[in-house]
């Protein structure tokens, strides 16, 4: 008996080594990874610059606590503040962490502002974690069902809507933040649109709101450009990051400027591990490698060929509802649950998931050439239409949904 909690769903496959975007399990079959750790390995598996990065610092210092000066968190701040445009960065240790510092910066905005009970706009089918407070600005139900009482201070629109925002403004007025996923992850890869996007941070600066823009799964580098909120041309007031920020190493960062400059002070916040040098080395060198790699032009060209390519086998199947996606973060939605293709795609030797039950999702590594995104074109495609091929399961229109 396994003395591991039993919190997921496994898979019957243990990988055992990496190389670029490639794995290979216990009994050496190689695997087409297109999943990357859930977006976590930026750099692919075993960079060379990376490993040597880390050898070299885990012979030197591992941590020494935030009691004390830590010159590779100065360097990965300003690194981070480099890419966001923002201008304080806390680091934490994971994507929820990164979510609960924004959340807190924006209920402690409220409170310097005369708002005693603060309220923050969250999307429908959102998720940002699995802390309490996280859970609760989260859109499932089912990440949600067990843990209740939630955590109060949230109120739920649905993503692309603007009216539902001003009509919450209207009738609300201890709003003090909009929290939003730009492209929703677990939700099933759904595009906030860019003007809907920068409608939102319009009435944030109407109304002095802080726009938080949660990049944990979408942002650095993965969409072509830094963060999505880059492609809609402004600046949020809270970023907060996670996942490929250290390639690997486990990394959280929440940035702040604009409204949200100064709002934390001495004793607001803090973490234990938080910004440790093993984890800074991790972020200025993923940081850094992107940079000189190419990374972002890379993502945006590879990802415009995989989902091109998906749509052009795949977009017309009946059972197909749409091939969506940005750069490197790309989603098949079908018309029924398919969580089956994970094993069968393991089959083929190749990685992906399958989120929102019916949504297949591709997060591969930065550093995918044209070539190996082809592969997982040519890998997928015979999957997806056997699956189909076996016949329908409860088929859902989009309406439905
Ligand atoms: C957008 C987003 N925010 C937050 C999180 C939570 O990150 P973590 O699992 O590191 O706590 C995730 C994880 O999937 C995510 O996709």
């Amino acid at each position: 008996m396994s003395h591991v909690m039993n919190t997921y769903a496994r898979q019957p496959v243990a990988f055992m080594r990496g190389q670029g975007v490639w794995l290979w399990d216990e009994a050496g079959r190689k695997y087409l990874d297109a999943l990357a750790g859930i977006a976590v390995n930026t750099l692919g598996h075993n960079h060379p610059r990376l490993v040597h990065a880390l050898n070299e610092q885990i012979g030197r210092l591992i941590h020494s606590s935030n009691l004390f000066q830590i010159p590779l968190q100065e360097a990965a701040a300003d690194r981070v503040a480099e890419i966001t445009g923002l201008d304080e960065v806390f680091f934490c240790n994971s994507g929820l962490e990164a979510n609960e510092a924004a959340i807190k910066v924006a209920r402690k905005y409220g409170h310097d502002r005369g708002v005693n009970e603060p309220a923050i706009i969250v999307m429908e089918k959102a998720f940002h974690g699995r802390s309490l407070a996280t859970l609760s600005a989260g859109g499932s139900r089912k990440v949600q069902a067990g843990f209740e009482p939630l955590v109060q201070g949230f109120v739920r629109v649905p993503l692309n809507d603007l009216d539902a925002v001003r009509q919450v403004a209207a009738h609300n007025k201890n709003v003090v933040a909009v929290f939003i996923e730009p492209i929703q992850g677990e939700g099933g890869i759904n595009v906030a649109r860019l003007e809907y996007l920068r409608g939102l941070k319009e009435i944030c600066d109407r109304h002095d709101w802080l726009f938080i823009s949660d990049e944990v799964q979408c942002g650095l580098g993965r969409t072509g450009k830094w963060f999505v909120y880059q492609h809609a041309g402004f600046q949020p007031d809270v970023v907060p990051l996670a996942k490929g920020l250290g390639s690997g190493v486990p990394v959280g960062a929440c940035a702040v400027g604009g409204r949200a400059r100064g709002v934390f002070k001495p004793g607001n916040h803090g973490s234990t591990f938080g910004g440790n040098p093993l984890a800074m080395c991790a972020v200025v060198t993923t940081l850094d490698t992107m940079k000189d790699e190419g990374l972002l032009a890379n993502a945006l060209k590879v990802g415009d060929a995989i989902r091109g390519g998906l749509a052009a086998a795949l977009g017309a199947l009946p059972g197909v509802i749409e091939v969506r996606g940005m750069g490197l973060m790309i989603g098949v939605e079908l018309d029924r649950p398919c969580g089956e293709i994970v094993t069968l795609a393991l089959a083929a030797g190749l990685v992906v998931n399958v989120t929102a039950d019916n949504v297949i999702r591709i997060l591969p590594s930065l550093v995918i050439s044209e070539t190996e995104g082809r592969e997982v074109v040519e890998r997928l495609v015979p999957v997806v239409k056997a699956f189909l091929a076996q016949g329908a399961a409860q088929p859902k229109t989009a309406a439905a949904r």
